[in-house]
């Protein structure tokens, strides 16, 4: 069973993977919790202690109790995740943790389409009986100190709460947009590229897309390869799945067949006027312009449909310019894919930039990791040579800069205009229009999937 996509292109190798998923948890942590009388520890997924595990991650995300075929079904797709929890053995239900916590090592596509290995975190909860004394923090560093023991130089999450992950040195860098389309007002003008849409069974989408995915995300800073059981998740295709007959999937075949994109969308009735449905775009994925134009034209141009929704895009999507009305959309942007670098040379030589530039970078950090002084030295082609440089004086001509572990992870996929840190008082630089075209890129970071 391949409960991870990976690809010709992975840099995590599954060796790294399973290593970090099956190390021991942060000493330090595990001390600070023990002297509270917690006990922080693993949780295997093949043991007794899964289903309580992942109870308590329903209850603290404010979901009803997973039935025995849920837990199973879940267990199943979630071998990839190196599973922790916090303990009370003072608790009646001992067995249960307090706190949980799940992360593992994934993938994040940087400006100029590498792949850099990053520590995917996620299923933070704290009971509401163990809340505001410390427990979060503790996981928080306790996992950030073991990803970047292991050499992973960035750590990522989506989150449900903006105001939880700063402190950690976490920045929202790749915005996700929700989009409403009035698909009476909106009018196609956009391409009408050869080949065909077709329906096909949600099966068949499900062992398309992970290669598909696989293909496209180096394209788009921010993406990360995708855990297969995200893929049944939105497929409708686990065994526990509800409602799954809603979802109708499409594929857009090129002129010569080859399959280039896949979209899945729901449709609700609207009982008042049967001409006003309403779809939702559950996941749109386009290797090419073409299969890209040719799904939302399908999807704008369906009969008996008023509106056509869709989350998770770019807050630069070509689509804009597909429509002829540009207000027929109304466009929501929220923060959305987290970043925080853990290994500042290694992150900063892995991504491509927009400018040719020397910059001498001072970067503080509370926890420690990323804190210092960095010589930038980018070529011509924006590719980067970084050296930590300590006091030393930086060269002639060089800017210098001075941030926050914040501000150069919310930087750091291009998305986020180094010159709004600057006039936000978040960032200094002595020339700030250079450092904004070397930190800036030419495409809107996008993040499709919630993690
Ligand atoms: C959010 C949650 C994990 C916090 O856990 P906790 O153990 O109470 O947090 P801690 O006591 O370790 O507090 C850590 C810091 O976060 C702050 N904090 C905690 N909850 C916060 C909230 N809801 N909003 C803003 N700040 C919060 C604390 O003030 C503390 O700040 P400091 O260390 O800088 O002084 C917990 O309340 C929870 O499980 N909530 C429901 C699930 C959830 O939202 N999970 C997050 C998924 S992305």
């Amino acid at each position: 069973m391949t409960t991870t996509t990976e690809s010709a292109a992975t840099v995590a190798p599954a060796s790294d993977r399973d290593a970090f998923r099956d190390g021991a948890v942060d000493e330090r942590s595990r001390a600070r919790l023990a002297e509270n009388g917690l006990d922080y520890r693993r949780v295997q997924i093949d043991g007794d202690g899964y289903a309580p595990w992942l109870q308590v991650v329903a209850r603290g995300f404010q979901d009803g109790e997973r039935s025995d075929e849920q837990i199973a079904a879940t267990r199943e797709r979630s071998r990839y995740r190196r599973l922790t929890g916090v303990f009370d053995p003072a608790a009646p239900m001992a067995e249960a943790p307090v706190a949980t916590i799940a992360s593992w090592l994934g993938e994040l596509t940087v400006p100029g389409g590498a792949a850099l290995p990053s520590a995917a975190i996620s299923a933070v909860t704290v009971a509401p009986t163990h809340r505001r004394r410390g427990i979060a923090r503790a996981m928080l560093e306790g996992e950030l100190r073991a990803a970047h023991a292991a050499g992973i130089p960035m750590a990522m999450l989506t989150v449900s709460e903006s105001t939880l992950y700063g402190r950690y040195g976490f920045a929202p860098a790749a915005a996700s947009a929700s989009w409403r389309i009035d698909t009476k007002r909106a009018r196609w003008i956009g391409p009408r590229p050869e080949g065909r849409v077709d329906f096909i069974p949600r099966e068949r989408l499900r062992e398309l897309i992970p290669a598909l995915h696989d293909r496209s995300r180096l394209g788009s800073a921010g993406e990360i390869d995708v855990p297969g059981g995200h893929w049944d998740n939105f497929a409708g295709t686990r065994p526990d799945a509800e409602k799954a007959g809603e979802k109708r999937a499409l594929q857009y075949a090129d002129a010569a067949g080859e399959v280039r994109g896949l979209a899945l969308y729901s449709v609700r009735e609207n009982h008042d006027d049967f001409t006003k449905a309403t779809v939702t775009v559950a996941y749109l994925l386009a290797e090419t312009d073409d299969a890209y134009a040719a799904l939302w034209r399908f999807l704008l141009e369906l009969d008996l449909v008023a509106e056509v929704r869709a989350s998770e895009l770019t807050v630069d999507e070509p689509l804009r310019w597909m429509i002829a009305d540009q207000r027929a959309a109304t466009v929501t942007v929220q923060d959305h894919q987290y970043v925080r670098i853990l290994d500042v040379p290694a992150a900063l030589e892995a991504r491509r930039y927009g400018a040719g530039a020397t910059i001498a970078l001072q970067v503080s950090d509370p926890l420690g990791f990323a804190e210092g002084r960095f010589l930038l030295e980018i070529d011509g082609d924006g590719a980067a040579r970084v050296t930590p440089i300590g006091a030393e004086a930086a060269p002639a001509g060089a800017v210098e800069a001075d941030l926050g572990v914040e501000e150069l992870s919310a930087v750091y996929l291009g998305g986020v205009p180094f010159a709004t840190l600057a006039a936000a008082g978040r960032a200094r630089a002595t020339d700030i229009a250079l450092a904004g075209r070397v930190f800036g890129w030419h495409t809107a970071p996008r993040l499709s999937i919630w993690y």
